[in-house]
């Protein structure tokens, strides 16, 4: 749909939270990304052309007719009982051991996100997220007005001496944390993985601290290089096992147009979700979660993860192998062992949304850095999706970026 620019006869009668639920650059660009002659680099698109179409076609024709008074009813407001076992057993490959009642499931992660901003965040109060942080979860936080604090992140993950030193301050202020959220692994935008030690200290900070660790694991099944390593969640299961809500999706290890997602919470916190969802959605669409509990119901999933992993790792590999080969000097980025993006750092005085202007009009398309950033900075930086283009396209689509940038470069240096 085109936009147009119309008088708005509503102005006056709008809520003031809509002021802070400000557009999500992504999803401007998908819409241009969505161009076939556009190579892009934006969205973070799965490549649900390896699942078997055949498969899922047997297994709907399966749930209609055998199940039909069912998976088109309403659900309860937890989620679908027998999905969540097979939840249990795709968590388990990620070392957690969690029972069904630990559960529930949403229409996404974002929702997800969405429901636990809902129930922590009074205008105001004091979050913590990474910085360059997921751009969905910013967008969902500052429409509950929070006050977010960004802390870096390095190629191990956020930092966390500058987290300790933030929460220090913090308490000094007596200012309350509600939580850290974090991507801890191949990070949305930045690509980087929190090291063990790291993981540890963020725990033990988050319990020092008596606040919550929001740890969103969409990405850690799509490892394809090095060790896994303990999620957040398994190391405080060691302990007490309070400070941390694990959320996940299937949007990557399955498909996003199921639109599934889940968190793992204490009982007490469980149950404030379950309320946000009956005044929501009241249930997350049974048929989804019908059609999902097939799919991990055969054993052929952890094959498509296998292929899923084969896919990208490939054009993972095209994509750093040709920023190394064609990208100038003064340019630098992140090298993710898994997950779906590359995290791209420009000379300070370049701006990668002018660069997006010329790299458009040379049909290639990617995400500038200031939307994940709360403060907006970022401008010389961008992310780079290498899930969702074929490897020829990844190829000459970043040897067009070189070329722009080069030119840039070129043009600032002839004015100094
Ligand atoms: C870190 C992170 N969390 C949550 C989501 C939301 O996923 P969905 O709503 O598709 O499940 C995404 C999507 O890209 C993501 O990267």
């Amino acid at each position: 749909m085109s936009k147009k620019i119309t008088f708005d006869y509503w102005e006056h009668l709008y809520s003031a939270r809509t002021e802070h639920m400000v557009s999500s650059e992504i999803r401007d660009l998908l819409a241009l990304s969505a161009r076939p002659d556009i190579i892009s680099f934006s969205g973070g698109l799965p490549e649900v052309r390896a699942l078997s179409f055949q498969r899922l076609e047997r297994y709907i024709r399966r749930i209609i007719k055998t199940d039909g008074d069912i998976s088109l009813q309403y659900g309860t407001s937890d989620g679908y009982y027998p999905f969540k076992t097979k939840l249990i057993e795709v968590m388990k490959l990620e070392g957690l051991d969690v029972v069904e009642e630990d559960i529930v499931t949403t229409t996404g992660g974002q929702q997800a996100i969405d429901l636990l901003a809902k129930v922590f965040i009074d205008p105001g109060d004091t979050i913590i997220t990474e910085s360059p942080a997921y751009t969905g979860a910013l967008n969902s936080f500052q429409s509950y007005e929070a006050n977010i604090i960004g802390i870096p992140v390095d190629e191990n993950g956020m930092d966390t001496s500058i987290l300790e030193e933030k929460l220090k301050e913090l308490d000094i202020k007596k200012i309350k944390v509600k939580f850290i959220y974090l991507v801890p692994n191949f990070s949305n935008p930045s690509g980087v993985t929190l090291n063990l030690k790291r993981r540890k200290k963020v725990l033990e900070l988050a319990k020092k601290y008596k606040t919550i660790i929001l740890e969103d694991n969409p990405y850690g099944m799509l490892r394809f290089q090095g060790k896994p390593i303990p999620t957040i969640k398994e190391l405080d299961s060691m302990g007490d096992g309070h400070n941390v809500i694990y959320l996940s999706t299937l949007s990557k290890l399955f498909a996003p147009g199921f639109r599934i997602g889940w968190i793992v919470a204490p009982h007490p916190i469980l149950e404030k979700i379950i309320l946000g969802i009956q005044s929501t959605i009241l249930c997350v669409s049974t048929f989804s979660q019908r059609i999902a509990y097939e799919y991990f119901s055969d054993p052929s999933w952890q094959e498509n993860i296998e292929k899923f992993k084969g896919i990208y790792s490939k054009r993972r590999d095209v994509m750093l192998n040709t920023l190394e080969d064609s990208f100038p000097g003064g340019t630098e980025w992140s090298r993710p062992k898994g997950g779906f993006f590359i995290w791209l750092k420009l000379p300070d005085y370049l701006d990668t949304k002018e660069i997006l202007a010329d790299a458009v009009r040379n049909k290639v398309a990617f995400v500038p850095g200031s939307g994940f950033y709360a403060d907006r900075r970022g401008e010389n930086e961008a992310r780079l999706a290498y899930c969702t283009e074929s490897t020829e396209r990844i190829e000459k689509g970043i040897k067009i970026l070189a070329g722009i940038i080069k030119e840039k470069i070129k043009l600032y240096k002839s004015f100094k």
